[in-house]
């Protein structure tokens, strides 16, 4: 098998003509937290976008676990092992907080019930109801939103619908998880809490992390390694300390 979790090959995409994000090489390990940072509008959510299949690449490829998934659609990616979250959260707002974790967990084989047990509510039908709340009370205890399971998401803080969207994405059971801007709109405790939070995701459902953000502290405090982008291309790319040090990169943060 692949030493490495994620690896992308040359990726690139154009938007009428124009290069949005261009040849791009990643390496991720397995259980790896690794970062991809740059100023609005360097490409960033574009990757995450082609890396799930809502955009197709249209030069490159990517492979997970040493399989080539490009060209393979939302859905079929999110089975292969990659989940996200948005920069713009995606909840259900008029449904529970568990019921939002519940929906992601449906695409799970032990979570399959007929369609006949779920009509007519037979004995199945609520002993898989039961194991999937039990299970998605459990991944809202890790992103420490146990207590709020039966709020509806609309009501939450905004920090709060940040986790949840992360309880939603990990209830696919992912090899990857994709975590867009996490700690946006965060206040400085919550996202001290969320750095705790993500390493425990880490440790406990064994996977690795990407993840965009913009608040440095929060990305050197997570990721050894990561990809500075600017104008769709790879600006910088190895430790977090040198990367940030990197005098083109403070001139692209800078502004030139
Ligand atoms: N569907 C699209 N059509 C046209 N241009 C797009 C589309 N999606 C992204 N872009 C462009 O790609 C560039 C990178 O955007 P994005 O990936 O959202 O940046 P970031 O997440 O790094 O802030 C921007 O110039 C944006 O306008
Ligand atoms: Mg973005």
């Amino acid at each position: 098998m692949s030493e490495y979790v994620l690896e992308t090959k040359d990726l690139g995409i154009s938007f009428g003509g124009l290069k949005a994000v261009q040849d791009v090489n990643l390496s991720i390990k397995r259980r790896q937290l690794y970062g991809l940072v740059g100023p609005n509008g360097a490409g960033k959510t574009t990757i995450f976008n082609m890396l799930t299949g809502v955009y197709q690449p249209t030069t490159g490829t990517f492979y997970l676990e040493g399989e080539e998934l490009k060209g393979l659609n939302q859905e079929k990616i999110n089975h292969k092992g990659i989940a996200r979250t948005f920069q713009n959260i995606r909840l259900f707002n008029n449904m529970s907080v568990i019921r939002n974790v519940m929906v992601g967990l449906h695409n799970q084989p032990e979570f399959k019930c007929g369609i006949v047990s779920s009509i007519f509510r037979l004995p199945s039908y609520y002993k898989t109801e039961k194991a999937m709340r039990e299970k998605a009370k459990s991944i809202l205890r890790i992103v420490g939103l146990e207590d709020e399971r039966n709020n509806l998401a609309c009501n939450l803080p905004y920090g709060k619908q940040r986790k949840l969207e992360i309880a939603r994405a990990l209830a696919t059971n992912p090899k990857l998880l994709l975590l867009d801007e996490p700690a946006a709109g965060m206040n400085p405790q919550e996202t001290a809490d969320l750095v705790e939070i993500v390493k425990s995701i880490r440790d406990q459902f064994d996977l690795t992390v990407l993840l965009i953000e913009h608040d440095m502290k929060f990305v050197a405090g997570l990721c050894d390694e990561i990809t500075v982008l600017n104008f769709g291309t790879v600006l910088a790319q190895g430790k977090t300390n040198d990367c940030l040090n990197d005098p083109e990169v403070v001139k692209a943060y800078l502004g030139g």
